[in-house]
């Protein structure tokens, strides 16, 4: 089965972010992966309401919101009132993860549930029932541009044992250095949507580049 393309925005021109959604929806992404961070749960801040609620009116792709904020449980509400299609939260950022999850699902929008690097995937099994996605991080939180973490790939493929094992539903992600090599290697590991931001951003030509890691 083919994986999905969600597009990081993270680290996009912002002084020309429509003319960028718009050659993203001609590509064919699926949805737009958008990093919300508050400079306490990872070292870096990025953007936060106004930029969701104005993707919302320009897009019709699904907003796919990775909060990477301390006690996610906070703002639940206003994410999915910005707009929030997907949105995920970590389940090391101190909030109880089965409320948010309730909270998310109560509101209309799909739950995910994110782990760093350090974290073990099996701290989600209790959580996998209820929720539409997980998403594996192969970099640490906080920037993109950085280098892939093959080691997280287990990760991936646990998951998608327990999924089977379990009978489950939910979507695999992997977020952090895909590009063509890596998001082979992830997607042979087990994942159902590849989230990409720099080597999508900075390739030469979108929709070849969306083709090779589709393929
Ligand atoms: C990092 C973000 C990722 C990142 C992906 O904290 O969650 O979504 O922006 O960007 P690349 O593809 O450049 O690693
Ligand atoms: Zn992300």
């Amino acid at each position: 089965m083919e994986a999905k393309i969600s597009a990081s925005l993270l680290n996009a021109d912002f002084t020309a972010l429509g003319d960028l959604v718009r050659r993203l929806e001609q590509a064919g992404v699926d949805m737009l992966h958008i990093d919300v961070m508050d400079g306490n749960f990872v070292p870096n801040i990025s953007l936060g309401f106004p930029i969701i609620q104005s993707l919302k009116k320009f897009t019709a792709l699904p907003l796919d919101v990775h909060l990477m904020i301390d006690r996610p449980h906070r703002y639940i509400e206003r994410f999915a009132e910005a707009g929030a299609d997907r949105l995920g939260f970590h389940y090391e950022a101190g909030s109880d993860s089965g409320e948010v999850i309730r909270q998310i699902r109560k509101l209309g929008v799909k739950p995910s549930i994110t782990v760093c690097p350090s974290t073990p995937v099996h701290v989600l099994y209790d959580h996998l029932e209820n929720v539409s996605q997980v998403l594996i991080m192969t970099v640490q939180p906080g920037y993109g541009g950085q280098a892939f973490m093959q080691p997280m790939l287990s990760k991936v493929e646990k998951l998608r044992e327990e999924r089977a094992r379990r009978g489950l539903q939910f979507e695999i992600q992997v977020d952090g250095g895909l590009d063509s090599e890596t998001a082979l290697l992830a997607k042979r590991a087990g994942a159902d949507i590849l989230v990409v931001g720099s080597a999508l951003i900075n390739a030469e030509d979108l929709s070849a580049f969306i083709g090779t890691l589709r393929a």
